[in-house]
């Protein structure tokens, strides 16, 4: 909606006492208002109506977001994640989780649900064999000493 703006997301916050999340969000700049508006949460990502092919990549903010908005805002991102890797590389950076767009949607045109279920199978055995070969067993285990290697 091109009239969008924080008034209404303040209207909205009011009124809705759940989970309130926005997405589209490119700027650690909106990500310190979305925070100071009391938003759960932001997705960082250029398609939230930005398709523009030369904006900045939503990895790319990660880091400098979360260290603008601290631990308890809940900090999603999306846009080209296609491995196990690359969803690694975002939680290192400061990602709670990453989400999926594609990746499931050719599952989905080549194969129905049933190769939605296989896209999804095999990025999660990837993250697990990528888990293993930096020598963690689980996510939480992921820390700062292992961004050279992860890069
Ligand atoms: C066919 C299609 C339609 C989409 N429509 C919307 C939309 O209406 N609003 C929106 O915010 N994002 C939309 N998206 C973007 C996705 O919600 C998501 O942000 C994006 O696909 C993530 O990137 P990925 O596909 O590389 O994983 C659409 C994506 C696709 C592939």
């Amino acid at each position: 909606m091109p009239s969008l703006s924080w008034a209404e997301m303040r209207w909205l916050r009011q009124r809705w006492p759940g989970k309130l999340l926005i997405k589209g969000i490119l700027s650690v700049e909106e990500a310190r208002q979305a925070s100071a508006e009391g938003i759960d949460g932001i997705v960082l990502s250029n398609h939230g109506g930005r398709q523009l092919d030369g904006s900045v990549s939503p990895l790319e903010l990660v880091a400098e977001v979360r260290a603008a908005v601290g631990d308890a805002m809940t900090l999603l991102l999306d846009g080209g994640f296609r491995r196990g890797s690359d969803v690694l590389k975002a939680r290192l950076l400061g990602a709670d989780a990453a989400m999926l767009g594609r990746a499931t949607l050719y599952g989905l045109g080549a194969g129905g649900e049933a190769g939605v279920d296989h896209a999804l199978r095999l990025l999660h055995a990837e993250l697990d064999r990528d888990l293993g070969l930096l020598g963690c067993s689980k996510l939480e285990e992921l820390d700062d000493s292992l961004m050279r290697e992860s890069r």
